[in-house]
């Protein structure tokens, strides 16, 4: 016997439960190094602190009854935020009708295996088959995300070309404030993909994919190799009055480690890093999001993070 409506969900909700009914309005749109998924949800007006944040979403499932019933992806996938457009509600015709409630169109970044041109997740593989209207279940956003500093003008955006729209959110208000942004993009290719590989990432289709994404006014530069990547940051970093960086675990030493070649010292608050880690619960239960701190200690980056003051992360 039924206990839940096999009907899928057709608008986006805010559900009793706590969770989101978000439907796909454009369904993932592939780039080199990642895709992007843009879902209609309730409107929730927090446009300014969604850098660095993200939902956990059902795969495999659209209806409350098949989110009951099926369960071959059962851990619930990590997304990122990459953008959010609120969305005009359209006229009411009628004195008497009920105005639709209000929605915001949401990006979500979905990543690509590191060094590789695709996502071998099946979850990620489901999400890439949805078309627009389909319904997803959505729990977020979840973490501590980035935060801009009320004077800065001049930021600087870091990231390896794997993650770069995480960090798209922060670009429109530093923009609005008058300030500048530049972004660095690492797009040295993986010593695990083969240089023959069909999957091995082209720097030149990285640029020509990441231009139109940006507004005109971003000073963009991609780097094909760790010491380009190296002496871009050395340029950038002495002009930079906060650093956002999206990087990979391993470079967040030599990321520090130029910040203090570049300016003596490096600072609480100067450089804020986006962890890379396993997000399952988004609560602190399960403990698969818990890295190792150079101070000998242990934290859980869904509940203290995923946004992180660099001077934690090194040493
Ligand atoms: S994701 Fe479960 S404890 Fe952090």
């Amino acid at each position: 016997m039924l206990t839940h409506s096999p009907e899928l969900p057709t608008q986006p909700a805010a559900n009793a439960d706590k969770t989101l009914t978000g439907i796909v309005h454009t369904p993932v749109r592939h780039f080199p190094t990642y895709g992007l998924l843009t879902l209609q949800l309730p409107a929730m007006q927090m446009a300014d602190l969604a850098a660095g944040r993200y939902f956990l979403v059902r795969c495999g499932a659209q209806s409350e009854f098949e989110r009951l019933h099926q369960w071959h992806f059962y851990t619930r996938q990590p997304l990122f935020v990459a953008g959010i457009q609120t969305l005009i509600a359209p006229p009411v015709d009628h004195a008497d009708s009920a105005p639709s409630a209000p929605t915001e169109l949401w990006t979500l970044h979905l990543p690509f295996d590191p060094g590789q041109r695709k996502t071998t997740n099946p979850a990620f593989q489901w999400l890439q088959s949805l078309q627009p209207g389909a319904a997803l279940n959505l729990i977020g956003p979840l973490g501590q995300g980035f935060g801009l500093h009320p004077h800065s003008r001049r930021l600087l955006l870091v990231a390896n070309a794997w993650h770069i729209p995480t960090l798209f959110t922060l670009i429109e208000p530093m923009l609005d404030l008058g300030g500048h942004v530049t972004l660095l993009v690492d797009a040295s290719p993986s010593p695990h993909v083969p240089i023959d590989s069909a999957d091995m990432v082209d720097a030149a289709d990285v640029v020509t994919a990441l231009i139109p994404q940006l507004p005109i006014a971003v000073e963009a530069h991609v780097s094909v190799n760790p010491a380009e990547f190296e002496q871009e940051l050395s340029n950038a970093i002495p002009w930079a009055d906060q650093i956002c960086a999206a990087l990979f675990p391993h470079q967040h030493q030599s990321l520090a480690d130029q910040i203090r070649k570049h300016r003596f010292r490096l600072e609480s608050g100067f450089a804020q890093v986006l962890m890379q880690t396993d997000l399952l619960c988004g609560v602190g239960a399960c403990l698969a999001c818990v890295v190792s701190l150079p101070s000998g200690s242990h934290t859980r980056t869904c509940i203290h993070g995923p946004v992180m003051d660099l001077t934690r992360l090194a040493q």
